[in-house]
């Protein structure tokens, strides 16, 4: 699903995130990626997405080369991508239309996308959330409203960005379900390992 070879990144030109990095991601495996704060975890999601640019080295997904920008059209569309920050996710006024937000813009009519919305806040468990103003929502509420609208994409890949950050027990365990139930693989970064054991079946350790 992802291939990423000799991949090397710098934000300054100066001091190299990654360099001559390899990895690879297929078809039914759930990665944990671990490592310390500032090792590059966030950025390695954002140079999938095309939201950076890489400096050199291949990236291939879905089996094409993504070099351009427009070679990263697909990725987001295809690729769900759960952020660090929920409060860069979030932008719209109510959790409805942040949800509806993704099957929209992939072509879904809006009542079919209402549709997803209802189905998908039953899964998280956010049951009559839908008019709710989302910026004034709780950290462990954005978390979990962004994952379901990470969810509404019905993407091929997930990229998951501290997902358990700020969520209570009963929500974890929720999450947790909902990730051993979903059938796509997906890369999840969290400095929790007690709970990163009980979703992935390898994982990578960046340094
Ligand atoms: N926009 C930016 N401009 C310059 N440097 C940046 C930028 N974004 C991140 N960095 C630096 O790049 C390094 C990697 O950051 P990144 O956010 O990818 O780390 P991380 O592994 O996700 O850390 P954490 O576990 O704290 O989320 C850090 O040293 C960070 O300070
Ligand atoms: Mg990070």
């Amino acid at each position: 699903m992802i291939k990423v070879k000799n991949l090397s990144f710098s934000y300054d030109k100066e001091e190299y995130i990654f360099e001559n990095f390899n990895f690879s991601l297929k078809n039914e495996e759930r990665i944990a990626l671990i490592g310390d704060n500032g090792c590059g975890k966030t950025t390695f999601f954002k140079l999938i997405m095309g939201l950076l640019k890489a400096d050199s080295g291949q990236i291939e997904i879905f089996d094409q080369k993504r070099e351009k920008e427009e070679d990263f059209i697909e990725v987001r569309e295809r690729i769900g991508y759960l952020f660090q920050d929920s409060d860069n996710q979030l932008f719209l006024p109510t959790v409805e239309e942040d949800v509806a937000f993704g099957p929209i813009n992939l072509g879904k009519s809006k009542a079919e996308a209402k549709k997803i919305v209802s189905e998908k806040l039953a899964m998280v468990k956010m049951e009559g959330f839908e008019k709710k103003v989302t910026y004034n929502l709780s950290q462990g509420q954005k978390k979990i409203i962004a994952f379901a609208a990470v969810l509404a994409m019905d993407p091929d890949v997930l990229l998951l960005d501290e997902p358990f950050a700020s969520l209570d027990k009963q929500s974890i365990k929720r999450m947790i379900k909902i990730l051993n139930k979903i059938a796509q693989p997906f890369i999840i970064v969290s400095h929790n390992n007690l709970l990163l054991d009980q979703v992935t079946n390898s994982s990578y350790f960046l340094e």
